[in-house]
């Protein structure tokens, strides 16, 4: 088992999980971060920490596109072990539906 970020992450990117991940198993594309499951221990800290409520346990139902989403991106992207500047626009992002469709990108971050 291991905790998955989903769509609510995108565009907001405020990387509070980033900064309590024991084993910085977080990985960085151009609009959202990912965590890779082989290295997430399962600990539960991030997943109250984000603001945007995008962190959700891989044990809940319905989640296969982002348990498949971040285990393809945690392999492509850059390991971010150090919280960046969020988006300036990252608040109105914030519960906005349907932002995979228009959003996502495959682009990978810079990592730090
Ligand atoms: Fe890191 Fe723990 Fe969150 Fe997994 S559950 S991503 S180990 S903080
Ligand atoms: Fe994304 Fe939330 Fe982390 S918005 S970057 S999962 S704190």
């Amino acid at each position: 088992m291991a905790y998955v970020v989903t769509d609510a992450c995108i565009r907001c990117k405020y990387m509070d999980c980033v900064e309590v991940c024991p084993v910085d198993c977080f990985y960085e594309g151009e609009n959202m971060l990912v965590i890779n499951p082989n290295e997430c221990i399962d600990c539960g800290v991030c997943e109250p920490e984000c603001p945007a409520e995008a962190i959700v346990p891989d044990t809940e139902p319905n989640l296969d596109q982002w348990v498949e989403l971040n285990a393809k991106f945690s392999a492509e992207w850059p390991n971010i072990t150090v919280k960046g500047d969020s988006p300036a626009d990252a608040d109105e992002w914030k519960d906005k539906p349907g932002k995979f469709e228009s959003e996502f990108s495959e682009k990978p971050g810079t990592g730090s």
